[in-house]
């Protein structure tokens, strides 16, 4: 389906899907309509120009790592604030909502590393929770029945959000100040400019950066939440990506004043320092992720193997379906191992380079070019020693970042802000759970005492401890239209602490 793109395409489908979603007016949905899908050479339409401009601007290079750069920084800055209120908080100690919290990192953090000092939800901030109103209710959204009654709460979210990009760009905030505002990042900058140049108001391009907002934070928030709940709930997990990660972090108490210390991220070793970490990412993705590719039949078309498609119908790659199938992973498809993916640049079967980098493990399959992650056979972190999959999976089985025409391209830069995300979040706090964890949970740590400790008194006391601090990784909530990173079932509550040696951290930095 995904290479037979001359006649299977997304594209036609888009006006009508941004119609509903994004509230776009008939104007601009018949501007959209125009040139929509230009063969080479034939004049391009919007989504045409929008389509190059995002996978040029997103693909290796000086720009990619500069906005990566501006990201994990601005991650950074939102980190280190909120350790400073934790630590200069009464008991120095939080209860959050896991996803929650790892959210509002992300969210408040892309706000601002695309739009600017004065984005929508620096000045609005109560836009946040619109946003993942609009999230949630985004299938009523999709249905287009009377929106504002049966999806309420989205079509609120959503309007809230268009009306302050509107105010945004109407009051010239995306440009920088003269009194040292940043504005919008230029790829911002240039998405507006193509939406003005083929006759958008600036109305209707507002609401077309709803769209980007949610493209940049929804997966790679949601994706990180899982990545973080993974490691603290395993020991063994947690102390290996640690000790990894410990490569790509640097400790500086030497210029500090009052004896405080500044950390700084290593984002070129973060490529390369934790194969674990890279097989962790790409397992949550292909366990969590869950959204369906869908293409038009532009003309009848015959698959290999026989299928023939007749114009005009609705054909999906449902990306859940395949990532859940045993005959592509094995018969432990439905398990989570984390080591999966473990690939180290002697196991990897890259011809390109001799240097396994986690972009490569988590991304090279999409592109379409030979899985480089040799599946492990070893344990899991838990370890069952459940086996993997087969030595040799199809390129186009992991569907996390889509694929073909309209495969991801944010994905590289999502790798990198997601690894800095979690590298910055496990060297600087403890998590725990919040609440007394289930039987299920308590006799779970049991199990792992009889194997591991033969001191019955000492036994007794340690999975007590660690049955109050165990967390429970809850399934995913699968029964909501799929359209990206499944949320968890269960809220995750926890406690966070500032990690043992890193209170005197006021300053966490990163550099290329
Ligand atoms: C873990 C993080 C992410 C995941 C899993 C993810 C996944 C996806 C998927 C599945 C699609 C649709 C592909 C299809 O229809 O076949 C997509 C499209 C897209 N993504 Fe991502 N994404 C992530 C992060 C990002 C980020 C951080 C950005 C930008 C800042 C981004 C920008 C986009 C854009 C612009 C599209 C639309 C492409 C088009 O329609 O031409 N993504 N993404």
């Amino acid at each position: 389906v995904q290479r037979a793109s001359k006649t299977l395409s997304f594209t036609p489908l888009v006006p009508d899907i941004t119609r509903r979603v994004l509230g776009l007016d008939d104007d601009t949905v018949a501007i959209v309509r125009q040139h929509i899908d230009p063969d080479p050479g034939e004049p391009k339409g919007f989504l045409a120009d929008i389509h190059d401009l995002v996978y040029s601007y997103f693909g290796p290079g000086e720009a990619l790592n500069e906005l990566s750069f501006d990201a994990a920084s601005e991650l950074a800055k939102q980190v280190n604030s909120y350790a400073r209120t934790l630590q200069g908080s009464r008991d120095g100690e939080d209860t959050v909502n896991l996803l929650t919290w790892v959210r509002h990192f992300v969210a408040i953090a892309t706000a601002q590393f695309l739009y600017g000092d004065e984005n929508p939800l620096a000045l609005h901030p109560e836009l946040e929770a619109a946003f993942w109103d609009f999230d949630h209710g985004l299938g009523g959204l999709l249905m287009g029945i009377l929106p504002s009654i049966t999806a309420r709460k989205a079509y609120r979210g959503r309007e809230a959000l268009a009306r302050a990009f509107e105010e945004y760009l109407t009051q010239n905030r995306h440009l920088p100040g003269p009194d040292g505002r940043r504005g919008a990042s230029p790829i911002i900058l240039k998405r507006v400019s193509i939406a003005l140049q083929h006759g958008w108001t600036l109305r209707a391009a507002a609401r077309s950066e709803v769209s980007f907002l949610f493209a940049g934070i929804v997966n790679t928030a949601t994706i990180t939440f899982w990545l973080v709940l993974h490691l603290f709930a395993s020991a063994d997990l947690l102390a290996t990506v640690r000790a990894d990660l410990a490569a790509c972090l640097t400790l500086d108490e030497s210029e500090s004043e009052g004896g405080t210390k500044s950390l700084t991220v290593d984002l070129t070793a973060l490529k390369t320092c934790s194969p674990t970490l890279a097989s962790l990412l790409r397992e949550s993705l292909r366990y969590t992720s869950d959204n369906y590719s869908t293409r038009l039949v532009k003309s009848p078309t015959t698959l290999p193997g026989g299928y023939h498609l007749v114009a005009n119908a609705v054909v999906q790659i449902a990306g859940g379906t395949m990532h859940a199938d045993t005959r592509i992973w094995g018969p432990d498809a439905a398990v989570f191992n984390p080591l999966r993916f473990f690939s180290t640049p002697s196991t990897s079967s890259s011809k390109s380079s001799s240097t396994t980098t986690v972009d490569k493990v988590v991304n090279d399959d999409a592109e379409g070019a030979n899985q480089s992650a040799t599946p492990s056979t070893t344990a899991t972190a838990e370890g069952r020693g459940t086996q993997a999959a087969a030595a040799s999976i199809h390129p186009a089985a992991f569907r996390a970042f889509g694929g073909g025409k309209t495969l991801c391209p944010g994905r590289h830069f999502a790798t990198t802000e997601i690894t800095a995300l979690v590298a910055m979040l496990v060297a600087r706090f403890d998590i725990s759970a919040a609440a007394t964890p289930s039987p299920a949970a308590a006799a779970a740590v049991d199990d792992e005492d009889d194997d591991n400790n033969n001191n019955n008194i000492d036994k007794t006391k340690s999975a007590a401890t660690a049955a109050r601090r165990r967390i429970e990784i809850p399934g995913k909530e699968d029964g909501v239209m799929p359209v990206h990173v499944l949320e968890p079932k269960k809220d995750v509550m926890v406690k966070v602490r500032v990690r043992e040696g890193m209170e005197g951290v006021a300053d966490m930095g990163v550099r290329w």
